[in-house]
């Protein structure tokens, strides 16, 4: 469904992706673990066209994404949880999903979504601003799943919060891999990227350094070391 080929990308000058291979099938959830500044989220945005790639081929079903303007790649089925939840605060809480809504095979509503995330449905008027950490992360999830994305990307959706609210991202990522809606989830908390997916890549310094199964990934602890710091 996703095959990205020895993709290069640069921010300016700086040569940030240096050969990125990876791919998703139809149905697969996929990790990208990887330290700080690995050029996981630079990856993310080569794939949704934030930051084109400068060589190398990003397939999405039969189309080639390198090229194509941003909106037109998430309009070809692409759903982004952004680091860092970015949503809009000036806008209340049922804005900011209506204004992501697109019809697709995966049936998002606005009432399945507040149906979902009963948090959201209690905090409907009030401006997105206002809502805590783990709740704009809840928005930032159903507003991507508003999109009926045949693809998901996610990227660290437990970062910075409390390990309960973790918890609760834990589970609605578990529900999503249960649909087999395909998904890129990017973590860098390790067990819970380990519990959620099929298959792993680990990321070092703009290339990919490991790839296989979570099994494979806990009993390799050269990995684990040189590249997870655990
Ligand atoms: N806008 C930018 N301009 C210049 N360099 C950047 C920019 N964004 C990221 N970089 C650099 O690109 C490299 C990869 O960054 P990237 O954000 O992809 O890492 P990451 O794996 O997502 O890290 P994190 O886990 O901290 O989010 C880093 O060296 C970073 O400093
Ligand atoms: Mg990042």
């Amino acid at each position: 469904m996703l095959q990205l080929t020895d993709v290069h990308t640069y921010y300016g000058e700086s040569h940030i992706l240096r050969g990125v291979s990876l791919r998703l099938e139809a149905g697969e959830a996929v990790g990208l673990l990887g330290r700080n500044g690995a050029g996981k989220t630079t990856t993310i945005s080569s794939i949704v066209g934030f930051t084109p790639p400068r060589a190398g081929s990003i397939r999405f079903g039969e189309r080639e994404l390198v090229g194509l303007p941003s909106h037109r790649i998430a309009r070809l089925g692409i759903g982004l949880v952004p680091q860092g939840r970015r949503v809009f605060p000036d806008l209340t809480v049922q804005e900011n999903l209506l204004l992501a809504a697109r019809k697709g095979p995966t049936g998002w509503t606005l009432d399945r979504a507040l149906e979902r995330f009963p948090r959201l449905r209690e905090r409907q008027k009030q401006f997105a601003g206002t809502l805590s950490g783990g709740e704009q992360q809840m928005l930032a999830i159903a507003r991507a799943l508003m999109t009926n994305p045949q693809l998901l990307l996610m990227d660290e959706p437990s970062e910075g919060l409390a390990p309960l609210i973790v918890q609760e991202i834990g589970a609605i990522i578990a529900e999503l891999k249960a649909e087999r809606l395909s998904f890129i989830l990017v973590e860098q908390n390790l067990a819970l990227a380990l519990n959620s997916v099929d298959r792993v890549y680990v990321m070092n310094k703009g290339a990919i350094v490991f790839e296989g199964t979570p099994q494979s990934l806990m009993a390799d602890e050269a990995t684990h070391r040189q590249y997870l710091g655990v």
